[in-house]
């Protein structure tokens, strides 16, 4: 009898130091924590089927993954509004934000920012949309005077509609893209600035919605994406940049941004064209 208690404690003993040995050497393993604002596909979206960590689906999550895991660490999303990224980073509460980011002189001024990566054709135009009634309508900047336009806070659609929108419209200010998109559904907004990929995606996905036909003017170098860092995490802003390059040079972003869109149920099929062999056309 005394041999079997034995026994079993030794083997309860070797479980327990296993698990445990297990669990440490897991837990021991160092973390990424990335914000990401969840709200701006084809960049970053919720999946509604999956949950935990594995909701958070998008063009910057698959990078942010690809990162992390170049470095050896565990990847932690940590899901926020897009100005609230901004402040984590700030504060050092994440080690980067990967959330569409465009260059701007003034986050270059205030955050690290890394070399840019390619970011699909979601940002290579900015633009307006509004509901299916007033599709086409509104194509120039004045054509927007007295209405309510609205914009998420803390991004370069909110600098746009502020620098090229005229004195009479009223921009109201988001912090959560789709709460945009149902004000602009209600009828509590008359157009929402977006990101052009993003404004396919909400477009794709909410019946009644259309482009009004307006583009803002862009500087080139708000096209591509930037990954935001703490100031001065130099070493952690070096390291970003090698994997970046690395991702370039491997021809991964084209892949991983037509991934993301047929996520965001754009139909890139339609936009690339087909001929009648199923071939791509041009
Ligand atoms: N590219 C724009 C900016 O830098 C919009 C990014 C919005 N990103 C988001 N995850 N909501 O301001």
């Amino acid at each position: 009898m005394k041999k079997i208690v034995a026994l079993l404690l030794a083997a309860l003993l070797l479980t327990v130091c296993c698990f445990g040995g297990c669990a440490k050497k897991e837990a021991g393993k160092p973390t990424l924590t990335v914000a990401i604002s969840p709200d701006f596909a084809p960049m970053e979206f919720v999946d509604t089927s999956k949950s935990g960590q594995d909701q958070y689906v998008g063009f910057d999550v698959t990078l942010a993954k690809y990162i992390a895991q170049e470095m050896g660490r565990e990847l932690v999303i940590k899901p926020m509004s897009f100005d609230a990224c901004q402040a984590a980073v700030q504060t050092g509460t994440v080690d980067m934000s990967i959330s569409g980011f465009s260059y701007t002189a003034e986050r270059a001024e205030n955050y690290n920012l890394s070399d840019y990566y390619y970011a699909g054709d979601n940002e290579t135009e900015q633009s307006i949309i509004t509901i299916k009634e007033n599709e086409g309508k509104w194509t120039k900047a004045e054509d927007f005077a007295g209405k309510t336009v609205g914009a998420q806070t803390a991004s370069l659609q909110m600098n746009l509609c502020n620098e090229q929108l005229p004195d009479t419209v009223t921009i109201k200010e988001f912090s959560d893209i789709g709460t945009a998109v149902e004000a602009l559904r209600n009828g509590n907004i008359d157009a929402l600035a977006v990101a052009n990929g993003n404004g396919k995606a909400i477009i794709a996905n909410n019946d009644g919605l259309a482009f009004t036909g307006f583009d803002f003017e862009v500087d080139e170098s708000a096209e591509n994406n930037v990954i935001m860092l703490k100031k001065g995490a130099d070493e952690l802003t070096k390291q970003v940049n090698e994997i970046l390059a690395k991702a370039y040079a491997a021809g991964l972003y084209g892949q991983w941004y037509t991934e993301a869109e047929t996520l965001a149920g754009i139909d890139t099929a339609a936009e690339i064209g087909y001929d009648d062999q199923g071939n791509v056309a041009g």
